[in-house]
């Protein structure tokens, strides 16, 4: 794993968006896997921007997520497909038919898992693939567990996880206990990872991350095998 530090989260993400748009320009089809949660949204503001002043061109792009609530509407403000559209495909030239996000209202979820990874493998291997870290380690929705799964699966959130995004729900939305998500395998297959991690709450992830172990208890210690994996990192999450 390759660590960058930044000193501000601004500075992340503006690092982040570089090599984003690095990509693009060297294969304007590249296959970019995408992330949601708080953590890339100054990323996705400044590959707006780049977008916006002609730098970059997403017509030729196609774009996977990692996961996605389940059940949930795509039209509901909480998902993950609302969540992409208003932070980057709504204000990118993407043609949005070229944009994948696992169904979070499919009746059979299985099903859609299935589909999923079928979608992922028939796009070819994910040149870029995004990652945040949950504060217990997970990547994706790969929460720990004794056994991680390999592929797309229907999951159930922990606590700790549902705890930490009811700071995105008002107090009358339902906050989603399952979710859709790419497996450890899935997100594997990747050329490259870019992994960012910022703030305080994330300091102890980031030390596990550092020490010399893998465990299925923090999934993203399992990223240390991943030959291509580039940590970018605000002062706050990695300290001194
Ligand atoms: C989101 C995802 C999650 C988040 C993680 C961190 O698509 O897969 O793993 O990356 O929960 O969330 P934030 O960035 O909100 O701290």
């Amino acid at each position: 794993m390759k660590i960058l530090k930044f000193s501000s989260y601004e500075e992340m993400s503006a690092a982040a968006a570089d090599i984003i748009a690095k990509q693009i320009n060297v294969k304007g089809d590249s296959v970019l896997g995408l992330a949601t949660g708080s953590t890339p949204v100054g990323m996705y503001k400044k590959l707006v921007e780049m977008n916006k002043s002609g730098l970059i061109d997403f017509s030729n792009i196609k774009t996977v997520n990692l996961d996605e609530y389940y059940p949930i509407s795509p039209s509901n403000r909480q998902s993950y497909r609302y969540f992409m559209n208003d932070n980057l495909f709504d204000h990118v030239n993407i043609d949005k038919a070229n944009t994948y996000v696992p169904n979070g209202e499919a009746e059979d979820p299985d099903a859609e898992c299935e589909n999923y990874e079928k979608i992922v493998k028939s796009l070819g291997t994910v040149d870029i693939q995004v990652l945040g870290i949950g504060q217990n380690g997970h990547i994706g929705f790969n929460e720990p567990e004794e056994n991680l799964y390999l592929y797309t699966h229907k999951t159930a959130l922990t606590e700790n996880t549902i705890a930490a995004n009811s700071r995105f729900f008002t107090e009358d939305e339902v906050i989603p206990t399952s979710a859709l998500t790419m497996g450890m395998g899935t997100i594997f297959s990747a050329k490259k990872i870019l992994l960012l991690i910022n703030g305080k709450a994330k300091r102890e992830v980031f030390k596990q991350l550092l020490s010399d172990r893998i465990t299925t208890a923090c999934p993203a210690t399992l990223l240390k095998l991943h030959p291509n994996v580039i940590v970018l990192c605000d002062s706050e999450a990695c300290g001194e």
